[in-house]
């Protein structure tokens, strides 16, 4: 893994997308991907949801991190690192009940996303799913200004009981439907693939907060999320996101995947 060829977010197209999965750029940003008709009706949708609050890590090394309020709704595979299979299945079937509400409100960012995926590639772009057929969870809608400490993703060290435990390469994708826009609230990764090492079988990485000693002297990024947009990154970088310093009566609401890149250059889509 070498040094990112331009340290600027690039239009999506075919050579970015395999650019962003080689890591050779940071970021890919789609601006526009949805009206701001769309993006309040989003926004709107998830506050008539009942939504979950969960309390992410304390990064002792980073004082301005205290323990994280997010709420969601829809899932991510980090609540099931730790428990059996079919657990995540079930929750992935009730999740898109969950959200379905907002979408209908809406759009759906996923099918749209997955759309633009398929103008790139010749191969497969679909949602994951366990080999009997029953499809991954694929939407998480966070609505958080506190931010999100230092963490990297990379599903061969942390899903090792996913199908999507064999991809070579792996992104993240927000679309932000609602962002404050004052101070803070801005997202930065850091040119330093993560790496770990497996000690006995089936053992999974603890990623949440990675130690900042991890991203020492690399090249980093950093991205304000504007309303409407789409902003892709490769997840194996460690990045953090910053709390919101002037909420002004808004709140930072994404929706959010990952898109697995598999040995045979299928795109699988999951979280
Ligand atoms: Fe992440």
């Amino acid at each position: 893994m070498g040094t990112w060829q331009s340290n600027e977010a690039q239009p999506l197209s075919p050579e970015s997308l395999d650019a962003l999965f080689s890591n050779r750029i940071p970021a890919i940003r789609i601006p526009g991907f949805a009206n701001p008709a769309e993006c309040r009706a989003f926004a709107e949708g998830l506050r008539r949801c009942k939504l979950r609050v969960v309390k992410g890590a304390t990064d002792h090394s980073a004082p301005s991190f205290e323990a994280q309020k997010i709420a969601f709704i829809g899932l991510t595979q980090f609540e099931f690192k730790y428990k059996p299979i079919e657990d995540y299945l079930d929750a992935a079937e009730a999740s898109r009940t969950e959200v379905a509400p907002v979408f209908a409100a809406s759009f759906n960012p996923v099918e749209r996303l997955m759309g633009r995926l398929r103008d790139c590639v010749e191969s497969e772009v679909a949602i994951a799913s366990d080999p009997g057929g029953r499809a991954y969870s694929a939407t998480i809608i966070r609505s958080s200004n506190e931010g999100l400490a230092l963490h990297a993703d990379f599903a061969p060290y942390q899903a090792p009981q996913l199908t999507v435990s064999d991809c070579t390469a792996q992104l993240a994708w927000n679309f932000y439907a609602e962002v404050p826009g004052g101070a803070g609230g801005h997202t930065t990764l850091h040119n330093s693939p993560w790496s770990w090492q497996r000690n006995r079988d089936g053992e999974i990485a603890e990623n949440y907060p990675l130690p900042y000693s991890a991203v020492e002297g690399a090249q980093s990024f950093t991205f304000r999320p504007e309303e409407g947009d789409v902003v892709l990154f490769n997840s194996r970088n460690p990045h953090e996101v910053f709390p919101v310093a002037e909420p002004n009566g808004k709140d930072r609401i994404a929706m959010a995947t990952f898109i697995g890149r598999k040995p045979n250059g299928d795109l699988h889509l999951w979280s």
